[in-house]
C-alpha cells in the first residue's frame, strides 16, 4: 500500500511501547487511527498524544483475549471511520520467566491468550471486511526474534510468537489465492524498551521471588543486548516471504 494519506489504521496495543509508535508514524502519515488496548488510560494518552498533533484518532478499551471485544473493536471503527485499511495484531505480554513447568496453567492461557488468540481474532474479524471493501489492506502481525528461534525461559511467549510467524506466512499464501489486494507483513522485532517487561514484573503471578526479577531479563542475559527504544527505528519489519535469519543474526532485512 504506497497511499496512506485518509486510510485507517487499527492498532491493538497502542498504548504502550511499539504499538504507540506504529500509531504515531501512521498519524505522521495522514492516516485515521485506531488505538486499542486494553489498558484504557493508556489508549487515551496515545489519543491524547496523536490529536495534540493534529491527528483523527479513536480510543478504543478492548481485550483482544475476547473474540466479542474485537468484533465490537471493528464497529467501533467502522462507525468512527467507515472503513479499515491496516490492521496492527501488536497487543502482546511476555508472561512470567519460567521454566516450561513451573508457568502455571493460567500463565500458559494468559500468554497464549493474548499473543495468540488475539491475532487469531484480528485475522477472523478484520479480513473478511477487508475483502468484502475490495480495497488495498494490509494485516501487521507483531510476532518477534523470539518466533524465529528459541531461547529457555518464556517457553508461552516463544510457542506464540512462532505461530503468529506460521500464521502469517499461511495468511499471506491464502490471500494471494483470492488475488485480493491484502497484503501481510509479520513483524520480527528484537528487544525494544518497552514496557512489556515492567508488566510482567507487575504481574501477581511472578510470585515472590519469581518471575523477571528474579532472573532479571534472561534474554539479555544470554545475548548481552542493549535493547533500543520503541520509535526508535530498532524494531525491524519483515515480509513474510523474506528469508528467514540465522540465530544470532539481526531481525529482519
Ligand atoms: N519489546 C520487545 O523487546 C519486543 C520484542 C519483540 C516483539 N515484541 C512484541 O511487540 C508487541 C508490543 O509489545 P511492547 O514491547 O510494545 O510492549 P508494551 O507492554 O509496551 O505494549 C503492549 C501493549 O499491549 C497492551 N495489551 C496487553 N494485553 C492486552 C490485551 N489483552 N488486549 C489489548 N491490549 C493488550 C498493553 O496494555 C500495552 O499497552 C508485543 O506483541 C510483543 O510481544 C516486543
Amino acid at each position: 500500500m504506497k497511499e496512506l494519506r485518509d486510510r485507517v489504521a487499527v492498532v491493538t496495543g497502542a498504548g504502550s511501547g511499539i504499538g504507540r509508535a506504529l500509531a504515531e508514524r501512521f498519524a505522521a502519515e495522514g492516516m485515521r487511527v485506531v488505538v486499542a488496548d486494553v489498558d484504557e488510560a493508556r489508549a487515551r494518552e496515545t489519543e491524547a498524544l496523536l490529536k495534540g498533533r493534529g491527528a483523527r484518532t479513536l480510543a478504543v478499551q478492548v481485550d483482544v483475549q475476547q473474540a466479542a471485544a474485537v468484533e465490537a473493536l471493528a464497529a467501533r471503527t467502522l462507525e468512527a471511520f467507515g472503513a479499515v485499511h491496516v490492521l496492527c495484531n501488536n497487543a502482546g505480554i511476555a508472561g512470567v520467566a519460567r521454566a516450561s513447568w513451573e508457568v502455571s496453567l493460567e500463565g500458559w492461557e494468559q500468554v497464549l491468550g493474548v499473543n495468540l488468540w488475539g491475532v487469531v481474532h484480528g485475522i477472523r474479524t478484520f479480513v473478511p471486511i477487508m475483502l468484502q471493501q475490495g480495497t488495498e489492506g494490509h494485516v501487521v502481525n507483531t510476532a518477534s526474534m523470539a518466533g524465529l528461534m528459541s531461547l529457555p525461559l518464556l517457553s508461552p511467549y516463544h510457542a506464540t510468537k512462532f505461530a503468529v510467524v506460521t500464521i502469517s506466512e499461511s495468511l499471506h499464501m491464502e490471500l494471494g489465492m483470492t488475488g485480493a489486494p491484502v497484503r501481510v507483513s509479520v513483524l520480527c522485532p528484537g528487544f525494544v524498551r518497552t514496557n512489556i517487561g515492567q508488566d510482567s514484573l507487575n504481574d501477581p503471578r511472578s510470585g515472590p521471588g519469581g518471575g523477571v526479577r528474579r532472573r532479571r531479563d534472561p534474554r539479555r542475559a544470554l545475548l548481552g543486548v542493549q535493547p533500543p527504544r520503541a520509535g526508535g527505528g530498532g524494531a525491524a519489519a519483515g515480509r513474510v516471504d523474506r528469508r528467514r535469519p540465522q540465530p544470532g543474526s539481526d531481525a529482519a532485512s
